[in-house]
């Protein structure tokens, strides 16, 4: 059991010098999320003496002026009562650019020339920041230069592919360079501190367990609603769309979490291997599974948030007289699905997936809609016995809610009233929930791989979900319209009630 490692306890030990090198330096991931999330490792003096930040991109810039950047950054990025002036200065002291070019060998051997300054077997972490279509001649480069050793580790951002045949191009590109067990394939879900929460409320409490199964639970509920629309990243999005960007990596990894079997323990390859049954039990979806179990939005004008917004085509630049969803963009910004998991412990029980941009609330959340009860006890009361749902909620608040059915307190009959259990987590734990990417980073720098997606995840994610591409290309249909600051189109109301069930509300 040398490899137990449990993610709640992995931030108590310490780092290994390392070198860390970010591709794409200059770039918003790195200015947005990698460099605070450092920063705020070092504010916990996290970071070891000797650790370096060398972002690496093509801009002419020196150590200096990469500090500049680094600094401002910062400033932009991290809550103000959380920016102090001694943890910055100690954090840019260990930042230093190199520019380079993944298409142009020239600059490549200062790379080397730093790198090889530290002793051999110095853990030196290369982050991918850039276009998916540079990680290959990246790596060739890494490996030219001679600075790949076994304690080197790679870490890929998604999109790792646009389907099945280009994820495994990717995969095989890196997998030239790096063995499987140096690739670090970041799902940012997989980081919240409030997904890594669904495996122990899963398993450190016995009471769901002999619920958790086609005996007791209804049907499943995954929605991750955003009131943002595409914003600045259209050029991205629309070759992308939600199902790429979305549903093939964080709500399949949800529902991974929630569906599969308890591992013997949780370690490196123990979850991922369980991860991974799942996945590989998801139902195949044919042509008409995919006209019956899918549907497909596309955002219009509306108001959200009390502000009016513009369409997908306006946020595209294209022109709105097009009209929602009828512009020449065919790109879906909502989906709504129904999978289902083929094993013993879930069968029959359909799994109710939905995400979209611009809709009325910002939500991420769980459901587990627990059967009726079987008998109906109470025919002179008021009011229904509703299943309980069991309300796992990931985004913007984190905490538990368990509808149940009570009595109204009165003489004179007896009435039945729905009341929650909650249990909010900010109230109950006082601490700063740190980002995802503090936790992964750390991971990654540590070689901890358990919340990092493994290539055959990734892989049987996209066989799963080609097919629905593949189907919505041929049929011709467009995505179908839905107002801004709404649940998404009509339709994918229809995907529930016409089983009798409703989705939990958004707006
Ligand atoms: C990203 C998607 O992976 O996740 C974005 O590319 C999306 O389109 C984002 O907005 C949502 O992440 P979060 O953490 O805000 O729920």
């Amino acid at each position: 059991m040398s490899d137990v490692t449990l993610p709640t306890t992995e931030l108590a030990t310490e780092l290994p010098p390392c070198d860390f090198v970010v591709f794409g330096g200059t770039g918003d991931l790195a200015l947005r999320k990698l460099l605070p999330a450092l920063y705020h490792r070092e504010r916990e003096h996290q970071l070891p003496p000797g650790f370096r930040i060398i972002g690496a991109s093509r801009s002419d810039l020196d150590d200096d002026g990469y500090r500049a950047l680094a600094r401002e950054a910062l400033g932009r990025h991290v809550a103000p009562d959380e920016l102090d002036a001694e943890s910055v200065a100690r954090m840019l002291e260990r930042i230093h650019h190199l520019t380079v070019d993944a298409g142009d060998p020239d600059g490549w051997h200062h790379l080397h020339g730093l790198l090889k300054e530290r002793e051999r077997g110095q853990v030196r972490v290369f982050y991918l920041a850039v276009a998916p279509a540079l990680f290959g001649p990246i790596c060739e480069r890494l490996d030219e230069i001679g600075v790949v050793e076994p304690t080197s580790r790679v870490v890929m951002e998604k999109p790792i592919g646009t389907d099945l045949a280009s994820a495994r191009r990717v995969n095989d590109a890196v997998g030239r360079v790096f063995e499987e067990h140096q690739v670090f394939r970041i799902d940012h879900y997989l980081g919240k501190e409030s997904v890594q929460n669904l495996l122990v409320t899963r398993f450190a409490n016995t009471f769901l367990e002999p619920l958790w199964n086609s005996r007791w639970v209804d049907h499943v509920q995954i929605t991750v609603a955003e009131t943002l629309g595409v914003g600045d990243r259209g050029a991205y999005y629309d070759t992308s769309g939600a199902l790429r960007d979305m549903v093939q990596n964080h709500l399949l990894q949800l529902l991974c979490l929630v569906a599969m079997e308890p591992p013997t323990y949780v370690g490196r390859e123990t979850v991922r291997d369980e991860k991974l049954k799942v996945l590989q039990a998801l139902k195949p979806m044919g042509p008409a599974d995919v006209d019956r179990d899918t549907v497909r939005g596309c955002y219009g004008q509306g108001v959200v948030d009390g502000a009016v917004v513009p369409s997908y085509a306006e946020d595209l630049g294209l022109d709105p007289a097009s009209g929602v969803g009828q512009g020449p963009s065919c790109t879906e910004t909502f989906v709504a699905l129904r999978a289902e998991v083929q094993n013993w412990r879930w069968a029959g029980v359909p799994f109710f997936l939905r995400t979209g941009k611009r809709m009325g609330r910002r939500l991420s959340e769980i459901v587990v809609v627990f059967k009726e009860p079987p008998h109906a006890m109470f025919p002179h009361s008021e009011g229904a016995v509703l299943g309980n749902r069991l309300h796992i909620q990931l985004q913007p608040e984190e905490g538990m809610r368990l509808h149940m059915t009570a009595k109204e307190p009165g003489p004179g009959g007896i009435r039945l009233h729905p009341v929650s259990l909650d249990l909010s987590y900010a109230t109950a734990f006082a601490e700063r929930s740190p980002d995802a990417y503090e936790r992964l980073l750390m991971d990654v720098i540590k070689g901890n791989p358990t919340l990092f997606m493994r290539r055959d995840e990734v892989e049987a994610a996209w066989a799963w979900v080609e097919p629905v591409l593949c189907r919505w290309a041929a049929s011709g249909h467009r995505p179908k319209p839905y107002p801004a600051g709404t649940s998404g189109p009509t339709a994918a109301a229809l995907l529930l009630e016409r089983e009798g069930r409703a989705w939990q509300e958004i707006e």
